[in-house]
C-alpha cells in the first residue's frame, strides 16, 4: 500500500446499512462511506460504488433508511456486506420493522433515520447519494468504528 492509500485510511467511518423496500423486496447493503452533510436541510450524504447490486433499485425507491450499527452488530455487518451481493435482499433471520416511510429498520440498530434522496453526483466508481433525512430513532449504544481488520 502506498504512503497516500495509507494517508487516506485514516479517515475514521462508523459502519451502517442501508435499507429500503422495493415491490415488497426489502435491501440491506453495508456501507462505510456515510456522513452528514448539512444541518438545513438535515441531510446526510452515501457513497455507493456504481455496479452494487441493488443500486437501481435504491435509486428506484428513493426513500431509504440508513441503520447505525454497534460494535455487537458485526456479523450484520458482514451479512450485508458480502460482496457477492448474495444477501443484499436477505433478511431472514434478523428482526426488523418498518419506519415510517416504509423502510425496513433493523430492530437493534443503535439509531437509524429514514432519507429522502434529493441529488446524486458521480464520484468516478461511486456515486453519492444526498438524502434528506425524515426521521429517525435514537435506540440503545454508541456506533462500532469501521476496522479493516473485521472484514477480512
Ligand atoms: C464494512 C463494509 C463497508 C462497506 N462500505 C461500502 C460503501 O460505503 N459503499 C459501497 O458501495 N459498498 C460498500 N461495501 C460493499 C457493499 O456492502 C457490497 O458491495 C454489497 O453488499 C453488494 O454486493 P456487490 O458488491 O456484490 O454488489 C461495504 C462492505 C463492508 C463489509
Amino acid at each position: 500500500m502506498d504512503e497516500t492509500e495509507k494517508a487516506i485510511k485514516k479517515i475514521k467511518n462508523g459502519v451502517f446499512v442501508v435499507t429500503f423496500s422495493l415491490d415488497g423486496i426489502n435491501y440491506g447493503l453495508t456501507t462505510a462511506w456515510v456522513n452528514r452533510a448539512s444541518f438545513k436541510p438535515n441531510s446526510v450524504m452515501v457513497s455507493i460504488g456504481r455496479n452494487r447490486k441493488g443500486y437501481n433499485e435504491l435509486l428506484d425507491c428513493e426513500i431509504f433508511c440508513v441503520n447505525i450499527l454497534g460494535n455487537e452488530h458485526l456479523e450484520i455487518a458482514r451479512h450485508f456486506g458480502d460482496t457477492n451481493g448474495n444477501n443484499i435482499n436477505n433478511f431472514k433471520d434478523l428482526e426488523f420493522k418498518f419506519m415510517e416511510n416504509g423502510s425496513p429498520v433493523l430492530k437493534n440498530c443503535v439509531a437509524a433515520f429514514e432519507c429522502k434522496l434529493v441529488k446524486k453526483i458521480d464520484a468516478g466508481d461511486h456515486v453519492v447519494l444526498f438524502g434528506e433525512v425524515l426521521n429517525g430513532i435514537d435506540q440503545e449504544g454508541e456506533g462500532m468504528i469501521f476496522n479493516r481488520e473485521d472484514f477480512s
